[in-house]
């Protein structure tokens, strides 16, 4: 056991390849600056005592028995259950959590605290953490089975794998992440909250219903079309679909080619490629996979009267942030913030 440290993990924003990760899909996600902060220290015998800053909450719970829970104590739970179920030691811990990603931002606040907590649970019981993909799967299973959001591995495998200056080109059939250099040439890049708060997770209908019932929709079409998985469908598999499959299919096929596309219009240096394959991208998730609201539209909007080369919904949609590529010289909108690749998940300490 070691007397203190500190976990830092960074959310995220996917320049593009949405809704392809559980897919077996392309995306093209970096790390950001925002994130979230664990701190650990030895606590009493067999019990978690954690304490969510921000939101001056407080919650305990035995390691070997910690029970469900909502909101952010889901998290802490889940990955304390999680992390043992994959054989990992952990010890009794005081943990103190801060964050700087808005929640609900489609920035992935929920993966920064996902890796937070395990790395920083993993790191005070002197317990050697699972390689990354292993690490980010147990991730995932806390946001799935103890959170209740059918995501993917994006996020977690984002913010585990981040590098500064590079985006991420993420292959979810292989699990092989490539680095990518953004090299911007003076362009910037800048997130635009829609105002409108989604969530992945919860009962009822909402936003939550929305990505879990898109993730059904996209099982459902593969089933239909008898292939292991919306990688390997095709355009013209895709219009023996009924609709909506068809629209939800067409989405995946063109956002894959579009995340290879982008690949190459970095190396070229084409920003304004870029560009228009930001708003492409856009256009499929408002038109094919229906993820826009008016908030979001009107969001976009504003980036483009701003002058932007390309603006976009990130993340699982139905509210959230905006993307924008500013070619050099524009003035942002007065509330957007500018975002820039930066490190993975790491001890501080
Ligand atoms: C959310 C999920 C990810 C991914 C995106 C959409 O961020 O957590 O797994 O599906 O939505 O691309």
């Amino acid at each position: 056991m070691r007397n203190a440290v500190i976990a830092f993990a960074p959310g995220r924003v996917n320049l593009i390849g949405e809704h392809t990760d559980y897919n077996d899909g392309l995306a093209l996600p970096f790390a950001i600056s925002e994130g979230v902060t664990v701190q650990a220290q030895p606590g009493r015998t067999g019990w978690i005592d954690a304490h969510a800053v921000d939101l001056s909450s407080h919650d305990s719970f035995a390691l070997d028995s910690p029970g469900r829970a909502r909101g952010w104590r889901a998290f802490a739970r889940g990955a304390t259950a999680e992390l043992q179920t994959a054989g990992c030691s952990l010890a009794g811990t005081k943990l103190r959590i801060t964050g700087t990603v808005p929640r609900g931002s489609g920035l992935s606040s929920s993966a920064a605290l996902e890796v937070a907590l395990c790395l920083a649970l993993l790191a005070i019981a002197d317990t050697e953490a699972p390689e990354r993909v292993a690490l980010a799967r147990i991730c995932s299973k806390v946001e799935n089975d103890w959170v209740g959001a059918q995501t993917g591995l994006l996020d977690q495998l984002a913010s585990l794998c981040g590098e500064r200056d590079h985006a991420l080109r993420i292959d979810f059939r292989s699990l092989e992440v490539s680095p990518v250099a953004l090299e911007l040439g003076g362009y910037t890049l800048v997130t635009l909250d829609s105002g409108e708060r989604h969530a992945n997770a919860g009962s009822g209908d909402g936003p939550a219903e929305g990505y879990n019932q898109r993730r059904a929709e996209c099982e459902q079409a593969r089933e239909r079309l008898g292939i292991e998985s919306l990688r390997d469908a095709t355009l013209d598999a895709a219009e023996e679909l009924p609709e909506p499959l068809a629209a939800r299919v067409r989405h995946v096929v063109t956002e894959n080619e579009r995340v290879e596309q982008t690949v190459a219009a970095l190396a070229a240096g084409d920003l304004p490629r870029v560009g228009e394959l930001l708003d492409a991208s856009h256009a499929s998730l408002r038109d094919d996979f229906q993820i826009s609201t008016p908030a979001v539209e009107a969001t976009v909007q504003r980036l483009r009267a701003a002058g932007a080369a390309g603006a976009r919904i990130v993340g699982g949609g139905f509210g959230g942030h905006v993307l924008g590529l500013l070619p050099p010289g524009t003035e942002p909108p007065p509330e957007a913030v500018t975002v820039a690749p930066g490190p993975g998940a790491h001890l501080l300490s």
